[in-house]
């Protein structure tokens, strides 16, 4: 199926697994295109109800862009490689189902990007982060510049990135970038339980959280921005939950002290 990714689904749960660790899992041209469609089968397949995203073998998450494929690029090749990171990354940020990156080891570069693009982000306790592309005459290109400030804030953002340094999992976590820090054998395991929890409740409604959090967030540029948009799109999306389904089960479950059956729909 894939050439560059290993993929799984059980219990509603799709594992994508970067898979080159002979590489660090760097992120080719080929892995980028497999990457998107990898996202569209979370998109369309009903019996994905939510994704982890996390890296092969027992180094790396993904340690960026593949730097073999940057040399002879020209300015417009170099934007259209950034322009198309974006279109998938974005479609990651957007998607109504749940991704969640699992990150082991290392995440730098494109890497780091690529995690967070995802909902929310759990790691391993050897795990390490960072934007190194400055030490390479680059900046980030997949969305970090936007998404990094968003998540620990501007200035350490900036620091971050123009001194390409690593942080490790506990400094991650400190700043916000994580939700949890792990032992590298539970991660996995650790992900996909609150994945299950997640599953559970009304997929309209997860998606809709997605939708209002991600424009309170900016919405990696095409979600919107300010908060203002995301007041009255909170307004709209709480009305359309009244028109499904799984509210009136949600709530007669409730109030019929039973644990609800949610349909999506
Ligand atoms: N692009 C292409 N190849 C990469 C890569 C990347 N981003 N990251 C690692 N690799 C390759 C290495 O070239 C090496 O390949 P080789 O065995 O054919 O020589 C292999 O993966 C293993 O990496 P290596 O550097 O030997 O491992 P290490 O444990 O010594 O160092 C890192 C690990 C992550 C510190 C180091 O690989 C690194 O700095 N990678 C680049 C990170 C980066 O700048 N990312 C941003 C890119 S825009």
């Amino acid at each position: 199926m894939y050439s560059t990714l290993l993929t799984n689904l059980s219990e509603g749960i799709f594992t994508i697994t970067v898979n080159r660790p002979d590489k660090l899992n760097a992120i080719n041209h080929t892995l980028m295109q497999e990457l998107g469609e990898a996202v569209d089968e979370v998109y369309v397949n009903k019996d994905i109800k939510t994704a982890i995203l996390t890296g092969a073998g027992p180094k790396a998450f993904v340690a960026g862009a593949d730097i073999s494929e940057f040399l002879g690029l020209t300015r417009e090749q170099g934007q259209a490689l950034s322009a198309k990171g974006h279109r998938i990354f974005d479609r990651i940020e957007h998607s109504p189902k749940p991704i969640v990156a699992a990150v082991n080891w290392f995440a730098l570069g494109g890497g780091c990007e690529l995690a967070m693009a995802c909902h929310f982000r759990l790691c391993s306790s050897n795990a390490r982060f960072g934007q190194p592309e400055v030490n390479l005459g680059l900046i980030p290109g997949y969305g970090g510049t936007q998404r990094l400030p968003q998540l620990i804030g501007k200035a350490r953002a900036l620091e971050l990135t123009m001194t390409g340094a690593m942080i490790d999992a506990r400094e991650a976590h400190r700043l916000g970038l994580v939700n949890y820090v792990v032992e590298p054998e539970e991660l996995i395991a650790t992900t996909r339980e609150l994945l299950k929890t997640i599953g559970e409740k009304a997929p309209i409604a997860i998606a809709r959280v997605i939708e209002c959090i991600n424009a309170f967030a900016g919405g990696g540029g095409s979600g919107g921005g300010s908060g203002v948009r995301g007041f009255t799109l909170e307004q709209q999306a709480f009305g359309e939950c009244f028109a499904t389904e799984d509210m009136r089960e949600g709530a007669s479950a409730f109030l019929e002290k039973r644990k609800a059956q949610f349909s999506g729909k």
